[in-house]
């Protein structure tokens, strides 16, 4: 039995934590310069580092070196509220969920008279606070306006906004956020070099991103993946990249690659039989879409940035970046956008359809066609789709005075713009917009999309 990576990596002084230097940089300069207050709000997602800021917090006032800004690890207080401790007499660790009435708060009122057992301060740690109920905070408000001086507040919560405006004004608020993936793959590729574990490229960026920013969450994962490893030749566990993928849900980068390079010969048939894999497979049609949408991201990063993109997209193999270079380029950086927008409306679409895989293919098709239009080639669909749409923006009538911009003047029926008056929305026919395609969604010849429509981007004169 090991315990959980999080819980052996909890950081033990303010200077391991990652990712929250808004808070622990004026958290550090205020006990180093003597200025802490009386009560304090932590505030953020979930498993970003609160509980554990609130125990660092308590370790650094009740060091027998400090207050300080960094606990000296080795006093009694120090050990006891280190990661091996069992925690010290002095402060107190109350989990509002449980204990959230007014009598808990009236016992809570009654210990806090009493003056510390061993150290510098009597600290209550209040987690979960938006827990608390009204009158349970009511009952502490005196408390926490004027405390003894020997007692400190660390409230922390999930939902600030929950925590009695009263009670909140009273403390010194600090907002914990989402640490960055930069920071994150960092951390995480350090910490498995302190384990002795081997990762196959790739793999940690995915942990990261199906960490969603959460350092508890993303070493969760990381357990998990590393608990279902195989020992490698070396005996070092040697996490797979097969198998991280599988388990955490995304689409395998091969997978990604065909279709990719599919879309980008205008393959039809290559391009539907790797969608036939997705469903295949059992993948779920839209987090293969997903996943397809941050590919293309990747690939106009790519586009955009040429060698600098290692820069940008951290993590990412060599031979995965070559691969994508040739693909930014066989697309184009134009097409690129206009794919990317075609699958955005196909995600958008997706929610809830009763089919996705029928989406899913629907999607495919139109990435071709559109790709046709653009190119000059000419798939089957293609000429039809277009003559549709600029004969249904010809037959338009003309939209009302009111939705003309000042720019344009009345010689510029819509619909029919003469050449070089382009005011927004209304200018060539092929620059209107051009409806999205989508069944039952933005037709050709509105004037604005009916739901929140990539289409309009893409249409230009
Ligand atoms: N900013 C951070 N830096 C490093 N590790 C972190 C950070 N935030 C959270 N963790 C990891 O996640 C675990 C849970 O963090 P915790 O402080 O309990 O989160 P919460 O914000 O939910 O109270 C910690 O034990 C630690 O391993
Ligand atoms: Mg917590
Ligand atoms: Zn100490």
């Amino acid at each position: 039995m090991t315990t959980a990576l999080y819980r052996r990596y909890r950081p033990q002084a303010f200077g391991e934590m990652i990712g929250q230097s808004q808070v622990t940089e004026p958290l550090m300069t205020a006990l180093r310069s003597d200025r802490v207050g009386h009560a304090y709000l932590f505030s953020g997602p979930r498993g970003c580092g609160k509980t554990t800021s609130a125990r660092i917090l308590a370790r650094c006032l009740n060091c027998a070196q400090g207050p300080t800004d960094t606990p000296c690890g080795e006093c009694d207080s120090c050990v006891e509220l280190g990661r091996g401790g069992g925690g010290s007499l002095d402060v107190v660790e109350i989990d509002a969920a449980s204990h959230n009435g007014v009598d808990d708060a009236r016992d809570l009122r009654e210990r806090a008279i009493f003056a510390p057992a061993r150290d510098r301060f009597k600290i209550f740690i209040l987690d979960e606070a938006h827990m608390v109920t009204q009158q349970g905070f009511n009952a502490l408000l005196k408390l926490v306006e004027e405390p003894p001086a020997h007692v400190k507040f660390i409230f922390a919560t999930t939902e600030p906004e929950k925590v009695l405006g009263t009670i909140r004004s009273r403390t010194h608020h600090y907002p914990f956020r989402l640490v960055p993936p930069a920071a994150m793959l960092e951390y995480v590729q350090e910490l498995c070099e302190t384990e002795g574990v081997a990762v196959e490229a790739g793999v940690l960026p995915l942990v990261v991103r199906a960490g969603g920013g959460s350092p508890r969450d993303t070493l969760s994962l990381l357990d998990q993946l590393i608990a279902g490893s195989d020992r490698d030749a070396d005996d070092h566990v040697l996490v797979n990249y097969e198998r991280a993928v599988a388990l955490l849900g995304y689409t395998h980068s091969e997978l990604l690659d065909e279709v990719v390079d599919a879309f980008a010969a205008l393959d039809g048939a290559g391009a539907f039989a790797a969608v036939d894999r997705v469903v295949q497979t059992g993948q779920d049609p839209r987090r293969f879409v997903d996943d397809l949408l941050e590919r293309l991201r990747d690939l106009i990063v790519v586009a955009a940035t040429g060698a600098g993109a290692s820069a940008v997209l951290r993590g990412v193999p060599d031979d995965e970046l070559e691969r994508m270079a040739r693909q930014a380029t066989a697309f184009g950086v134009a097409r690129l956008s206009r794919t990317a927008d075609l699958v955005v409306a196909a995600l958008d679409e997706m929610t809830g359809a009763t089919s996705p895989r029928l989406q899913l293919e629907l999607l495919v098709a139109r990435v071709l066609t559109h790709a046709g239009v653009s190119q000059g080639v000419a798939p089957a669909a293609a000429p039809a789709h277009a003559a549709e749409h600029a004969a249904a923006s010809a037959a338009r009538t003309p939209a009302p005075a009111q939705a003309a911009p000042a720019a344009a003047p009345a010689v510029a029926s819509p619909g029919v713009a003469s050449p070089g008056i382009a005011s927004p929305g209304i200018a060539s026919p092929r620059g209107r917009f051009g409806g999205c395609g989508l069944p039952s969604r933005c037709r050709a010849g509105d004037r604005e999309p009916r739901h929140r429509c990539a289409r309009r981007r893409v249409a230009g004169p």
